[in-house]
């Protein structure tokens, strides 16, 4: 019921209406180019495929696809719908944040192209964060949650976090808002590294990395729905009219990354959806909801934490095909795909790929809960 209302808004309509339109767009134009990017080299072995698998070619980096066609989109309803609804104090933050999108895009497509090492891949979104980074002049400040605002008030070297609450409250020693500062742009940047990566690695079966971005991305546009009559409706139109052309194109990679995958959307995707949700969980002010919705790549990139900086981490940690029952099980690698195997037993990729999609469904949902109910208490 508070969805529904903004349903008649002419700016949503022009949204979906051209986002509508991007889907398709993106639909009828992966077939047509995957042949251009097999020509290029660009092409990978279905790993859970066995044999059979090793004799296909399969279309690496289609997220080139969706990537552009989302670019032109956004570009496209931010002239027809600032138009209608002008918000233009925004303009310029949110036009960086399109510009770290491109140019993740950018370095994802380069990193497919030239197979970069593990530790380089960590770099490329810190390059691409740059332009939001310098260009944000928002709000540096976060709301401290009530359990820790005595403890922070206590903390002698915080003070220099120059708090901007008035001072009878710092005195009594409870601070509720602090001042980040510099602080604020390393924030982001962690946002950016986190996103890109943790989608990256929560990878390996047919359309999981498109899945789950795709069900991330409706949780975000729900979100955003919610609070367009709320104090900070400029942001969450913003964010919407980023987020339902974004949603448009991946579900536009995902009718041909879904089982048995006929393309493979590669780095250029994973690294360039990170950073979508990234900035807009950042410039839309809602990162910490944003990362409720994290909840399944927290967990796979936890569980990793011991093979990505102790262990031999293999080039591929993905499930083990059976060629028997033709059926995936756990590959004794450090990820939630084979901690679920673990507790369900051998599956098969498709079976997978949903059960991972229900999991994604319920830690939105849960999410939502956090965030409108439990959150109450903190703040
Ligand atoms: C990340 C993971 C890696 C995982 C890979 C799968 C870490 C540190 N890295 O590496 O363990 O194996 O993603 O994407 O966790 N592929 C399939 N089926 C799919 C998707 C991909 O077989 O549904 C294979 C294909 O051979 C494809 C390759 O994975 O060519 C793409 O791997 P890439 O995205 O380049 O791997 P990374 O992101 O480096
Ligand atoms: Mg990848």
């Amino acid at each position: 019921y508070l969805i529904l209302p903004h349903l008649s808004d002419p700016v949503i309509i022009i949204t979906v209406a051209i986002s509508i339109l991007s889907f398709v767009i993106t639909a009828l134009l992966i077939p047509q180019t995957k042949d251009l990017n097999i020509k290029a080299n660009l092409f990978g072995r279905d790993l859970n495929k066995g044999e059979q698998g090793k004799k296909m070619q399969v279309p690496e980096s289609m997220g080139i696809v969706p990537g552009t066609t989302w670019v032109v989109t956004v570009c496209l309803l931010q002239v027809l719908v600032l138009s209608i609804s002008p918000s233009n104090a925004k303009t310029m933050e949110w036009n960086a944040g399109l510009f770290s999108s491109c140019f993740m895009l950018f370095l994802g497509f380069a990193d497919d192209v030239l197979e970069l090492r593990w530790r380089y891949k960590l770099i490329l979104p810190c390059l691409a964060a740059l332009p939001l980074l310098t260009a944000y002049h928002g709000l540096t400040t976060i709301v401290v949650p009530k359990p820790f605002r005595s403890i922070i008030g206590s903390i002698p070297f915080l003070d220099w976090l120059s708090v901007t609450d008035n001072s009878d409250v710092i005195a009594s020693g409870v601070i509720t808002i602090l001042e980040l500062g510099i602080l604020y742009r390393v924030y982001m940047l962690l946002m950016a590294i986190f996103c890109s990566n943790t989608i990256n690695i929560l990878a390996g079966i047919n359309g999981l990395e498109a899945g789950q971005t795709f069900v991330i991305a409706c949780a975000v546009l729900v979100h955003n729905l919610i609070e367009l009559d709320g104090e900070f409706r400029d942001s969450h139109l913003f964010s919407l009219i980023y987020i339902v052309p974004f949603i448009a194109t991946t579900l536009g990679l995902l009718c041909h990354n879904w089982y048995p995958s006929q393309v493979f959307v590669g780095d250029t995707f994973t690294y360039f959806a990170g950073m979508t949700l990234a900035v807009v969980g950042v410039l839309g002010h809602f990162s910490k909801t944003l990362m409720l919705f994290f909840i399944p790549q927290w967990l796979n990139f936890f569980i990793s934490v011991p093979q990505l900086l102790f262990l031999h981490c293999p080039r591929h940690r993905i499930p083990k095909y059976n060629e028997k029952t033709k059926l995936l099980e756990s590959s004794k690698n450090f990820t939630l795909l084979n901690a679920v195997l673990e507790i369900t037993g051998p599956m098969s990729e498709e079976n997978l790929c949903k059960v991972m999609m229900a999991i994604q469904i319920v830690s939105c949902a849960f999410g939502f809960y956090v965030r409108y109910h439990l959150s109450k208490l903190f703040y």
